[in-house]
């Protein structure tokens, strides 16, 4: 069974008190979101600590942002699993397009941030996509293959979640069409040995799209980055309409 996975990513958003702020007025809209979908927050290392004080006892779980390999050591600025197992997290964000363009990961470094989250116990949530000049010159499907077969290389698939987000619409408000995110997801199935790995969508999800893109049969959850900082959309959005 494929499960439905609701992530917010917030980034570099929000200190612990707007965090505080943000649950206020948040959980109390999850009372009817059906039980078969799960509601993670993925947040800044530093507002982990409060969250996972008062989210304890709601439905909703918490990740983080990143994860490295080691698990202690000389890498200063760096946090290991040990570290965020204390937080009693669920999830966490691995290869997000933000960490390739801006801050060197590699497929590589993906791979090792990945093992060491499932060493942990934490689900990663990969996340795998083109840029714009990618799409344009055909190549999305062969991009996005190279980064799974490295990235997977001795990762267990039954504690695993991709998030297919293509570059172009993140941020800027162009979602990519449903039935083409629907069908590159497919594409990425069909590359995976556990036919139960949940595969997101991620780009521009606001409350405005979301119903259209869960009606997709091949999207199983939502990778939110911006839409995810307010209470109400995140909520609409936790709340997708079948
Ligand atoms: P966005 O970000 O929803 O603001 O486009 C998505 C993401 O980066 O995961």
């Amino acid at each position: 069974m494929r499960k439905i996975v609701i992530a917010g990513n917030w980034k570099m958003h929000k200190t612990q008190g707007e965090a505080l702020t943000f649950l206020q007025g948040f959980l109390g809209q999850l009372s009817e979101t059906p039980q078969d979908r799960e509601v993670v927050l993925c947040v800044p290392f530093t507002a982990l600590s409060a969250l996972s004080k008062n989210l304890h006892g709601s439905r909703v779980m918490l990740g983080a942002q990143n994860i490295h390999w080691e698990d202690s050591g000389a890498y200063t600025g760096e946090v290991s699993g040990s570290m965020l197992e204390e937080f009693g997290i669920r999830y966490v964000v691995v290869g997000h397009s933000e960490r390739r363009q801006l801050f060197g990961e590699t497929d590589q470094t993906v791979n090792k941030r990945l093992m060491a989250a499932q060493r942990h116990a934490l689900t990663p949530i990969l996340c795998v996509g083109e840029t714009k000049e990618q799409r344009d010159r055909g190549e999305a499907e062969d991009i996005i293959s190279k980064q799974l077969m490295q990235a997977l290389v001795n990762i267990d698939q039954s504690n695993l979640v991709i998030a297919y987000e293509p570059i172009w619409a993140i941020g800027t408000g162009d979602t990519c069409e449903t039935t083409e995110a629907n069908r590159i997801i497919g594409v990425i199935r069909q590359q995976l040995d556990n036919q139960s790995v949940s595969i997101q969508y991620g780009g521009s999800v606001k409350p405005g799209n979301i119903d259209e893109i869960m009606a997709q049969s091949d999207i199983d959850g939502v990778l939110v980055g911006g839409a995810s900082l307010e209470p109400d959309s995140f909520s609409r959005i936790a709340n997708f309409v079948q």
